[in-house]
């Protein structure tokens, strides 16, 4: 079992597979991305290893994450393997996804969150500097046709598409996905021009709320999102306070970057580099050891790691995994 020293313990992987991405979201990165280089990418044989190990120390999911997952070579390979040790999820932008989903319902993969922040091409085309609305929405009926859990990320910005609540809460009335919406970080691949939020998470609820009867619905352990239910909607909506950070102390998550950095929280830095461990042919009982140790290590929450991590918020989220 993998436990923190605040008692915690680790039973979510996010392992980002790539940083590459086909979008260039505002709030992610800049247009111009320097991305890593293809042999600095753990391989699926050492993303195979590693959640073995972790899969056997009680990590009960894994959510595959980017950069665009599906920009990775033959995802489909190691999301087959991977479903033989855990529970896959994937969470993309939706872009090159449509036509992988009849794989994925055989796989066995239900779950997949979409990126989706406005319904107006022109608005998308502003805000992911891409014209690719037409293929995301194509994915969304497409995993709905095949009855997959679909959860919408609608990023809120202020003055960007806080005009569009209302629409993404309505999207939930005749179809079963749910939508949250997430408070922006300062992860942008640039560091600057975030001063802050101004749309808190209650605040996105009280808006929603003048229009729509919201209830409150019992969340999972571990879930970074508050979710409500609207009667006679058949899905739902939730807010994940993302930049409040409301949800560290039952925080269950291990990050892995694409070029194998170890995250024990989204805000802190990379304890560990577990690509060059493997690569320096480090056996698998010092390599849990190391991991063990670095998990022990795991911030109360994203304010401490913060600060531990002092101005390096130039990252990109594409690199972190989400
Ligand atoms: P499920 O609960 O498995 O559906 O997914 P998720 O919400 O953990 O994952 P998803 O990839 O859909 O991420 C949704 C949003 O939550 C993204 O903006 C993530 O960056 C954010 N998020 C996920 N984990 C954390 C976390 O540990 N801390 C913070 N602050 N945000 C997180
Ligand atoms: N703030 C909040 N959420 C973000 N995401 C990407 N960058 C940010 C950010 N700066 C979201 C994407 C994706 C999820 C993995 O993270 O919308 O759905
Ligand atoms: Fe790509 Fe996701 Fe970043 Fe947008 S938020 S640029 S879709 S990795």
């Amino acid at each position: 079992m993998l436990m923190d020293q605040h008692g915690r313990q680790v039973s979510y992987l996010r392992l980002a597979v790539t940083d590459r991405c086909n979008l260039r979201c505002t709030y992610c990165m800049p247009e111009k991305m320097q991305f890593m280089d293809r042999a600095s990418l753990l391989s699926y044989e050492e993303i195979t290893r590693l959640v073995q190990l972790l899969a056997a120390e009680g990590v009960q999911r894994v959510r595959i994450t980017g950069g665009e997952p599906f920009l990775r070579k033959d995802l489909l390979s190691l999301l087959e393997i991977l479903s033989a040790h855990c529970e896959v999820s994937v969470t993309t932008n939706g872009v090159l996804t449509a036509p992988f989903i009849p794989a994925l319902h055989r796989l066995g993969i239900r779950k997949i969150n979409l990126s989706l922040d406005t319904l107006h091409p022109d608005r998308f085309q502003q805000i992911t500097r891409r014209d690719q609305l037409n293929a995301v929405t194509h994915t969304l009926q497409t995993l709905l046709e095949y009855d997959m859990e679909v959860k919408i990320n609608m990023v809120v910005m202020n003055e960007v598409n806080t005009d569009e609540l209302t629409a993404f809460t309505a999207l939930t009335r005749h179809q079963a996905i749910s939508v949250r919406f997430i408070e922006e970080m300062p992860f942008n691949g640039q560091g600057n021009g975030f001063s802050g939020i101004q749309w808190h998470y209650r605040r996105i609820l009280d808006h929603i709320g003048r229009e729509f009867d919201l209830h409150k619905l019992p969340d999972p352990p571990g879930s970074t999102s508050l979710s409500y239910h609207i009667p006679g909607h058949t899905g739902n909506i939730g807010v994940i306070p993302a930049f409040s950070r409301t949800f560290c102390g039952s925080c269950n998550r291990l990050r892995i970057t694409p070029t194998g950095g170890m995250k024990t929280c989204l805000y802190g830095h990379d304890t560990l580099n577990v690509r060059d461990l493997m690569r320096e042919g480090m056996p698998d009982d010092l390599l849990m050891h190391e991991i063990r140790s670095a998990v022990a290590g795991k911030y109360v929450n994203g304010f401490e790691a913060e600060r531990a991590n002092a101005g390096k918020v130039l990252e990109s989220m594409s690199v972190i995994g989400g």
